[in-house]
């Protein structure tokens, strides 16, 4: 457990954790070899995640080009829903391989979008790698090539997430439980 902000906040994955996972996660993508690989961060939750994996990429031989997205979802469980570029990328991707990062794949919503923008744009092959995933949360078909953790069902804060723009620079990964004493 730490205390934050004047918060309890139960730790799910520890940093220990998210490091060796880390590195197994970037030894499965580079079992499939990519030409030209463009990695895409889907901001603004996947900084810290993406900033890691980037580097456990280069480790196992990779050496990828580096691009941002902002994308940001509205409407969530009503049936307006969607999701909106707040800021794009400047790179081509047409004929390139694409892997985007994202923190966490939920509805699949956030990710069936930026997929599906990426294809349009003539891009060779898209695959998702995410920090975790909440499947119990999916609606429709979309799932990531590569999964950090299966996450239960609680709303999470830390190692880029955030609740209320509060607890993104936390190291791990865990879940606000009330107030410390
Ligand atoms: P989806 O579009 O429903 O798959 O939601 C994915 C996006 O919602 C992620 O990129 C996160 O930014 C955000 N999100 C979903 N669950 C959580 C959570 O438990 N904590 C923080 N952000 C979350
Ligand atoms: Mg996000």
């Amino acid at each position: 457990m730490a205390v934050v902000r004047g918060k309890n906040i139960d730790i799910l994955f520890s940093p220990e954790q998210i490091a060796e996972r880390n590195l197994g996660l970037a030894a499965q993508i580079a079992a499939e070899p990519k030409t030209d690989l463009l990695v895409i961060s889907i901001l603004k939750g996947s900084f810290i995640f993406a900033a890691d994996l980037l580097r456990a990429l280069h480790a196992v031989g990779l050496a990828p080009e580096v691009e941002f997205i902002t994308l940001s979802s509205y409407g969530k469980g009503t049936k307006s829903q969607g999701v909106k570029i707040i800021k794009d990328i400047d790179s081509e991707v047409t004929g390139r391989d694409i892997l985007l990062i994202d923190d966490i794949l939920e509805s699949g919503n956030t990710l069936r979008f930026a997929r599906d923008l990426m294809y349009e744009r003539g891009a060779k092959d898209v695959s998702i790698a995410v920090l975790l995933d909440k499947r119990s949360r999916r609606e429709g078909t979309l799932n990531a090539d590569f999964v950090g953790f299966e996450c239960p069902d609680y709303f999470v804060v830390g190692y880029g997430m955030d609740v209320a723009y509060a607890f993104r620079e936390l190291p791990f990964v865990g879940v606000v439980t009330g107030d410390a004493e």
